[in-house]
């Protein structure tokens, strides 16, 4: 893997400006980040969002972050966050990203559940976790992830799109959600936006607290939802 490859992953139709990172955990595991941008401005991922809180959500702890040498200069509340150590480097010399991609649970919701323990809620004590489906069977995870700044902090939703844009699977087939606590289980306006933007007629299955499914998709959700494709076609 080489910086121009990660690149390329990154979502960036409007600006054609693609970012990546790399970010390695304190076990040596090794987890990329790309930027994804939305045609709501405020709703791309950057990034360091993406690699930091891919490592996270695998329950690693991230310990070093590598940029390429062009790169602009890591915002400091990144570093600070997790003591982070930046190497500026135009070789990236890793083996290989960290396995991420998981095999179809036998229950949805036991498997949901137990990911439920990667969340980092230490602001809302609301656990979520999710499971999209990347490729017929194959599934990358997601969980919430706050910091004591609430805005920087991301849904498990949009971690599991980052966390599978990053490793280069841009066609997701299904999500599967869940939430511990609330009566309906319902993704946030971002999340439906960012999901609407990337697989607005897939099914998002929803497992309630009360042991209920109910199947919906992105555009059910979002009515009459801006299409970013007006902008770029
Ligand atoms: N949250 C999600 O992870 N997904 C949603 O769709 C709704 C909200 C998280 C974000 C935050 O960590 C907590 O739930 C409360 O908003």
């Amino acid at each position: 893997m080489n910086w121009t490859d990660l690149q390329q992953r990154a979502y960036v139709p409007y600006s054609n400006t693609p970012s990546a990172c790399v970010i390695e955990s304190n076990t040596g595991k090794v987890y990329a980040g790309v930027r994804i941008e939305n045609a709501s401005f405020p709703l791309t991922i950057t990034e360091y969002q993406a690699g930091i809180f891919g490592c996270l959500s695998e329950g690693e702890i991230p310990s070093r972050l590598y940029i390429p040498p062009a790169h602009p200069n890591v915002p400091q509340v990144w570093i600070n966050a997790y003591s982070l150590e930046v190497i500026r480097t135009e070789e990236l010399k890793f083996a290989a990203f960290a396995d991420i991609v998981l095999e179809e649970p036998v229950s949805f919701p036991s498997v949901l559940r137990e990911l439920q323990s990667k969340c980092r809620i230490q602001e809302s004590n609301f656990p979520v976790s999710c499971l999209l489906e990347i490729e017929p069977g194959k599934f990358i995870s997601g969980v919430n992830i706050e910091l004591s700044d609430w805005q920087l902090g991301l849904c498990a939703e949009r971690i599991a799109l980052a966390k599978a844009v990053a490793m280069g699977f841009n066609e997701a087939l299904s999500i599967h959600i869940t939430a511990a606590k609330g009566d309906f289980i319902s993704p946030c306006g971002a999340c439906r936006q960012v999901l609407v933007e990337h697989m607005p007629y897939k099914t998002m299955y929803l497992y309630h607290p009360d042991a209920t499914l109910s199947e919906h998709t992105p555009a059910e959700f979002l009515p009459a939802f801006f299409n970013g494709k007006s902008i770029t076609t």
